[in-house]
């Protein structure tokens, strides 16, 4: 199944890991819309927030502002069952691990699904 992203404003602040650290910041307003069944790619350096932003969109990590809308849903708002609810129909390969040597990129994304 496929699904309407729509990103609007979203911003994230990490707090200070220790007293006297510093915030990081780590998504600065982003705005995207994705149509169902679009497929978008997110390019950056490392450190740039890509990890974040997705992280972001299954409501793993709460946004510092903005709202993102899962087909006319805001996700920011949810109660945290419902955000588990909602985050089983939604499917994430990690970057570093759990993934199958003997298979290629596709292979392991179709393993997932
Ligand atoms: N849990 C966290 N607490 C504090 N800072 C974090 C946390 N996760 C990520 N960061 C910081 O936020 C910024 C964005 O990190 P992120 O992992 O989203 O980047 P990325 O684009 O996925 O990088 P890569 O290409 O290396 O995977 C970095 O400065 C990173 O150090
Ligand atoms: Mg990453």
């Amino acid at each position: 199944m496929t699904a309407h992203i729509n990103i609007r404003e979203v911003s994230k602040t990490y707090p200070p890991a220790k007293r006297g650290g510093s915030a990081v910041e780590a998504v600065r307003s982003v705005s995207v819309d994705v149509a169902k069944g679009e497929i978008l790619g997110v390019v950056g350096y490392s450190g740039a927030g890509k990890s974040t932003l997705v992280r972001l969109i299954n409501a793993l990590e709460p946004v510092s502002s903005g709202s993102i809308e899962i087909d006319g849903v805001d996700i920011t708002s949810l109660k945290s069952r419902q955000q588990r609810e909602m985050r089983r129909g939604i499917g994430m390969i990690f970057q570093r691990f759990n993934l199958l040597r003997s298979r290629t990129v596709a292979g392991n994304v179709s393993y997932a699904l």
